[in-house]
């Protein structure tokens, strides 16, 4: 008799499918494990806790990997309340869901959950202490989930790229092959900039290991302002970095303040998993690769 296939055994279930981190995890786990389920908004609302609760129970997941969010920082600042619902509050549903069913819950936060004052990397322990209605209503959703689930984890990425939707990178790397005047980017804002598809990696490797729980964070090397970031995007599509020009944050008229400086600390994932997130430039240059920058009509 063969012995039982492990990938079997695991069944994820991804909520938020269709999002920038959402779909690169799909694209991973999809398939490694036949069972995944991937779940977009219209087929899972986590603000809706009693539906959610019929559909998980109905579809038995082993581990609940929950990428939905209210992700843009100015429309959470505009509409706290959407906010809170979906970052909060679903979160706050899933844990509850998780602990009734058993279920393994795996929640992915944010860099802004700090203030960005502390001039060095943020460790796990650090205090938190957010300066918007994003990064608050993170800060509860993560609380919500670690106070009501021992097995949890919830782990914090910083500032996305990769294949899924439009970033901040697409955008820099189509300026950079379409020639033409300045590119001007936030001279501020410093951050790890870090691969969807690299998180999706990480996310694997936390559901690989049943025993991993609590805080991690996961970052790709190399923290940069938004202007050093755009710079060095143009640089690798091949375009000229001295077009792009620095923009002071203070200028612009956001919705929502940023925290200075976020670079995340992955010593203690590196520790646990035996390998560190190789620097955002490898990926990227990975990226540009695969899907070059077509240039504006
Ligand atoms: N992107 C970043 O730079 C970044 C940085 C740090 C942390 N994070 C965190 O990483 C996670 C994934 O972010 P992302 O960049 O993949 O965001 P995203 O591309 O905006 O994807 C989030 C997904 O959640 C869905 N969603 C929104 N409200 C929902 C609800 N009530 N029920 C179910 N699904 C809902 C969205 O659907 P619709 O599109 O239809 O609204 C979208 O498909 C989030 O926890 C985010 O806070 C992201």
């Amino acid at each position: 008799m063969n012995p039982p296939d492990p990938s079997l055994a695991i069944r994820p279930m991804i909520i938020g499918a269709d999002g920038l981190v959402g779909s690169a995890l799909a694209a991973l786990l999809e398939p490694r494990f036949p069972h995944t389920v991937s779940a977009t908004r219209t087929e899972m609302d986590i603000a809706d806790r009693w539906a959610t609760e019929l559909d998980i129970e109905r579809l038995d997941p082993t581990v609940v990997i929950n990428t939905a969010a209210i992700s843009n920082v100015d429309e959470a600042e505009q509409d706290p309340e959407t906010a809170g619902e979906v970052n909060a509050e679903g979160a706050a549903n899933l844990a509850a869901i998780c602990r009734r069913g058993r279920r393994r819950l795996i929640h992915l936060s944010t860099d802004y959950v700090f203030d960005g004052l502390a001039g060095r990397e943020y460790e796990e322990a650090d205090l938190t202490a957010p300066v918007n209605e994003y990064g608050r209503s993170k800060l509860r959703g993560e609380e919500a989930i670690l106070a009501g689930l021992a097995d949890a984890v919830v782990l914090r990425i910083s500032f996305v790229f990769g294949p899924g939707r439009e970033t901040f990178f697409d955008k820099i790397a189509r300026q950079a092959v379409s020639g033409g005047g300045p590119i001007r980017a936030i001279d501020g804002w410093v951050t790890k900039p870090t691969y969807n598809r690299d998180i999706a990696r990480a996310v694997l490797a936390l559901i690989e290991d049943p025993g991993a729980s609590g805080l991690f964070h996961f970052a790709n090397g190399g923290a940069v302002s938004r202007f050093a970031f755009a710079r060095e995007v143009v640089r690798l599509a091949g375009g000229d970095p001295a077009r792009v020009e620095p923009v002071a944050p203070e200028s612009l008229d956001l919705p929502a303040a940023r925290p200075a400086a976020t670079p995340l600390a992955t010593g203690l994932f590196a520790a646990r998993f035996g390998w560190a997130p190789r620097p955002w430039t490898d990926a990227a240059r990975e990226y540009l690769a695969e899907h070059p920058p077509q240039a504006a009509p």
